[in-house]
C-alpha cells in the first residue's frame, strides 16, 4: 500500500471549522493559513480541527438510528477540538481536546512520540487513550503514554487480554461520558473480533479504526464478510453527515480500486480526483463524511450493478457475498 502522504515532507497545517447548528446539520468552512509561513515549520506533522457545537441542541435522532432507546442527550456550550496526528507510515493517531472540561484524549496511538509531539505543543496532559482493537499499529504507543501521563486505557471488553493497559472495558451499545460529551461504542468486528468504533453524536463524529476506511473496509483477519457487513450497517445508520476517522491514510489507493470496478460512478470520479488534489499537497483526506462513502466506497455500493458485473458477481448474491467478493478483489489487487 503506498500512502498518499509521505510524513516526513507533510508541511501543511490546515484547519476546517464545522459549526454545528444542529447535531446533523452542519456547514462546513475550510481556512487555510499562510502556506508560506508554514512550509519553514518542518516539524508541522499534524492537521487541525475544531468541532463547535450549539448549546442545548437535542439529539434524539441519534438514539433511533442506533436503536439506543434511553439516549437523549442535551449538548451544553460545548466544544471539542480534533487533532490528526500522523504516525509510523500510514496511521493517523486523533488528539481529541474537550475545551469545556479540559479532558483530553487520543485514539489509536501507534506510537507514543509523536502524540507527545503534539502534546507538548499545546501544553496538554493526556487523560485517555481510546483503542478501536488490539493490532499494534493501533496500541503500540499506549505503555508510554499511560506512564507518562498516567491515562487511562478504554477498549473493547472482547480483548481484554490484548489491549496493552487497558483500564477501561466497554463493549457494543455502551455509553460513556469523554469530559462533556457522551460517547457511544458500537461493536463492529469483522477486521478482528472486538473491534469497535466510537460515536460521539455531540459533535458528529465516528472513529472507525480499521473497520470502515474512506473508500474501502479493513482486511478480515479475524471475521467474516457477513460480521463485516453487519458492522458497516450499523456505522452506516449514523447520520450521513456524520464525520468518518479512519485508522489509516488509505484513500488515494482505494480510489484506484473502487473506480476499477466502477468506473461509471461520477461522484467516485469527481471524489477521486479531489482525492488525487489533497494528496499532490500532502494534506489528509480525512474526516471523510458518510454521505460520501455511502456514494463512492464500494463496500458499501454491494448493491451497485456496476460493481457485480466487474467482478462477475450473479445478481442473485447477497450482499453479504457480494462485500466478500469485493474483498478478496481488492486483496489481490
Ligand atoms: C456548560 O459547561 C461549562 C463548562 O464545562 C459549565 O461551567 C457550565 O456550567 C455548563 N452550563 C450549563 C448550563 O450546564
Ligand atoms: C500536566 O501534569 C504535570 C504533572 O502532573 C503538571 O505539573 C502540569 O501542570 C500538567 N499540565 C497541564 C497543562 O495540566
Ligand atoms: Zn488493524
Amino acid at each position: 500500500m503506498v500512502p498518499c502522504i509521505k510524513f516526513p515532507l507533510f508541511l501543511q497545517i490546515f484547519s476546517m471549522i464545522i459549526t454545528a447548528s444542529s447535531a446533523i446539520t452542519r456547514r462546513a468552512i475550510c481556512v487555510w493559513p499562510g502556506m508560506r509561513q508554514l512550509s519553514l515549520r518542518k516539524h508541522l506533522l499534524y492537521g487541525f480541527m475544531s468541532f463547535f457545537s450549539i448549546p442545548f441542541k437535542t439529539v434524539r435522532g441519534v438514539s433511533r438510528s442506533l436503536g439506543v432507546s434511553h439516549f437523549c442527550s442535551v449538548v451544553n456550550m460545548s466544544s471539542m477540538q480534533v487533532e490528526l496526528v500522523p504516525c509510523l507510515r500510514d496511521n493517523y493517531a486523533y488528539l481529541l481536546h474537550d475545551l469545556n472540561t479540559g479532558t483530553v484524549g487520543v485514539v489509536d496511538p501507534s506510537e507514543a512520540v509523536p502524540v507527545i509531539d503534539a502534546l507538548s505543543k499545546k501544553n496538554l496532559n493526556l487523560t485517555y487513550i481510546l483503542n478501536t482493537h488490539h493490532h499494534y499499529d493501533h496500541t503500540g504507543g499506549n505503555m508510554e503514554l499511560k506512564e507518562r501521563y498516567g491515562a487511562k486505557v478504554i477498549g473493547s471488553g472482547v480483548d481484554i487480554d490484548r489491549i496493552p493497559g487497558i483500564d477501561i472495558a466497554l463493549n457494543d451499545g455502551d455509553s460513556w461520558m469523554f469530559g462533556g460529551h457522551e460517547v457511544l461504542v458500537i461493536g463492529t468486528p469483522g477486521h478482528t473480533r472486538g473491534h469497535i468504533s466510537f460515536y460521539f453524536p455531540g459533535f458528529g463524529s465516528v472513529f472507525t479504526g480499521d473497520t470502515l476506511f474512506s473508500l474501502s473496509c479493513g482486511k478480515l483477519f479475524e471475521g467474516t464478510p457477513e460480521q463485516m457487513y453487519a458492522s458497516l450497517k450499523r456505522i452506516t445508520s449514523l447520520p450521513d453527515e456524520t464525520n468518518v476517522y479512519c485508522g489509516h491514510e488509505y484513500t488515494l489507493s482505494n480510489s484506484k480500486f473502487a473506480l476499477s470496478i466502477e468506473p461509471g460512478n461520477e461522484m467516485l470520479q469527481s471524489y477521486s480526483s479531489h482525492i488525487a488534489h489533497l494528496c499532490s499537497k500532502g494534506v489528509p483526506t480525512i474526516p471523510t463524511t458518510l454521505k460520501m462513502e455511502k456514494a463512492c466506497n464500494p463496500f458499501l455500493r454491494t448493491a451497485s450493478t456496476e460493481i457485480r458485473r466487474s467482478l462477475n458477481i450473479p445478481a442473485t448474491a447477497s450482499d453479504e457475498e457480494t462485500l466478500g467478493a469485493i474483498r478478496r478483489a481488492k486483496d489481490d489487487f
